[in-house]
């Protein structure tokens, strides 16, 4: 298949596309390299073989998404570009909601207009907001606190709308839970600028010694260790989430909804005890006071991806420690 990746030079996308091209697809990428770099085309490279065409362009261009749909007759399109920062879209809400939902609807319109029928969205589990009990289904109520998370519901919104009046757009909405790792070659990984927000790259950066101490946010949740639980998956797993997802497409049209999680919760506390169990490096932590806006348990049930997709996560979290560490110790020369 000849497969559009928007974002495709990020976290997520980046992987997805070395999974794409390993199972003998045509990528074309398209970023605006507002977070990723030039770079991992090289590093997609060389671990495939396969450098992606690639598009420095900007989804809220309509004229130039256009021309790159003029050029290519795509299959398929995975839409990984958005801003994702939680905090950072409670700060400036208007950037998120512009670059997050013209976007998409700009791309949503091309496909439109060059008859490109088929669509894999990245949602998250922020859609579910802070459940009434784990794990999570897909058809819990969905409900958001923050403007990013507003952005990812009103997409859905608005693809559930196009299905009803438009059953020939085939769509799966895929809501991660929480991507950590990186690709085993160490090539490619979450590269957050500054300080990390989240949990495992920051972790990464106390074990390197340029951040002292891990702050644990809240140790009075109930929970059994009283820290937050969430449920973390490998991004390479989640990777192959995408491809099952296209092929559910293929043979299945319609719209999909897929949570796609290990369905284990672990606590802050596993993760930093595994970390430590698997590198064999400290990292020192203190409890600190809730972080605004954090729930207590977030996990999946994958059920339905598992039996509708054939899909399930490989991983435990001391391999997605292993290669959170491998990735951040990567030789940069
Ligand atoms: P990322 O920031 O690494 O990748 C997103 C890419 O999109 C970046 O390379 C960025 O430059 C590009 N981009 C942003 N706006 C664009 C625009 N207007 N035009 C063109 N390119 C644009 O993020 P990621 O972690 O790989 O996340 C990918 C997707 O998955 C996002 O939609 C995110 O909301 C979603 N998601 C991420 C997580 C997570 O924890 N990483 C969890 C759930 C959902
Ligand atoms: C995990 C746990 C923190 C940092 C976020 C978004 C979500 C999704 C994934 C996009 C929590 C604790 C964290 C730290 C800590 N993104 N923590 N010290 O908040 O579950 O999810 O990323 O869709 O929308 O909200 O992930 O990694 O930030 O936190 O104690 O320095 O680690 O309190 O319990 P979160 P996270």
């Amino acid at each position: 298949m000849n497969v559009l990746i928007t974002g495709g030079t990020g976290y997520i996308g980046s992987h997805t596309a070395v999974e794409l091209i390993e199972s003998g697809h045509n990528v074309v990428i398209l970023d605006n390299l507002s977070n990723s770099e030039i770079a991992v085309l090289d590093r997609i490279k060389d671990i495939t073989g396969t450098r992606p065409t690639f598009y420095e362009a900007d989804l809220m261009d309509l004229n130039v998404t256009e021309a790159i749909f003029d050029s290519h007759a795509f299959d398929a399109v995975i839409h990984f570009a958005a801003l994702k920062a939680v905090g950072e879209s409670v700060e400036k809400p208007l950037a998120y909601y512009r670059n997050n939902l013209i976007g998409t609807l700009n791309l949503l319109q091309v496909m439109k207009n060059h008859n490109v029928n088929q669509f894999v969205f990245s949602s998250s589990a922020t859609v579910y907001g802070n459940p009434a009990t784990n794990p999570i289904f897909e058809d819990f109520p969905l409900r958001t606190t923050n403007p990013y998370g507003a952005t990812k519901l009103m997409i859905e919104d608005a693809l559930r709308d196009m299905h009803h009046t438009d059953p020939n757009f085939h769509m799966a909405i895929l809501r991660y839970f929480n991507p950590v790792g990186a690709h085993q070659s160490g090539l490619i990984g979450e590269a957050p600028n500054g300080i990390p927000n989240n949990l495992m790259p920051y972790i990464t950066k106390v074990a390197t010694g340029e951040l002292a101490q891990l702050n644990v946010f809240g140790s009075d949740y109930d929970t059994p260790d009283g820290t937050g639980v969430r449920d973390y998956i490998h991004v390479v797993d989640l990777a192959k989430g995408h491809l099952k997802a296209l092929e559910k497409l293929q043979n299945e049209p319609g719209l999909v909804t897929y949570n796609l999680g290990t369905g284990i919760g672990y606590s802050v506390l596993d993760l930093v005890k595994t970390f430590e169990a698997t590198t064999g490096i400290k990292i020192p932590y203190k409890l600190t006071g809730r972080r605004p806006g954090d729930i207590a348990t977030c996990y999946a049930n994958p059920d339905k991806a598992r039996t509708e997709l054939g899909w399930i996560a490989e991983y435990g979290i001391a391999e997605m420690c292993r290669d959170a560490w491998n990735w951040e110790s990567r030789d940069t020369d």
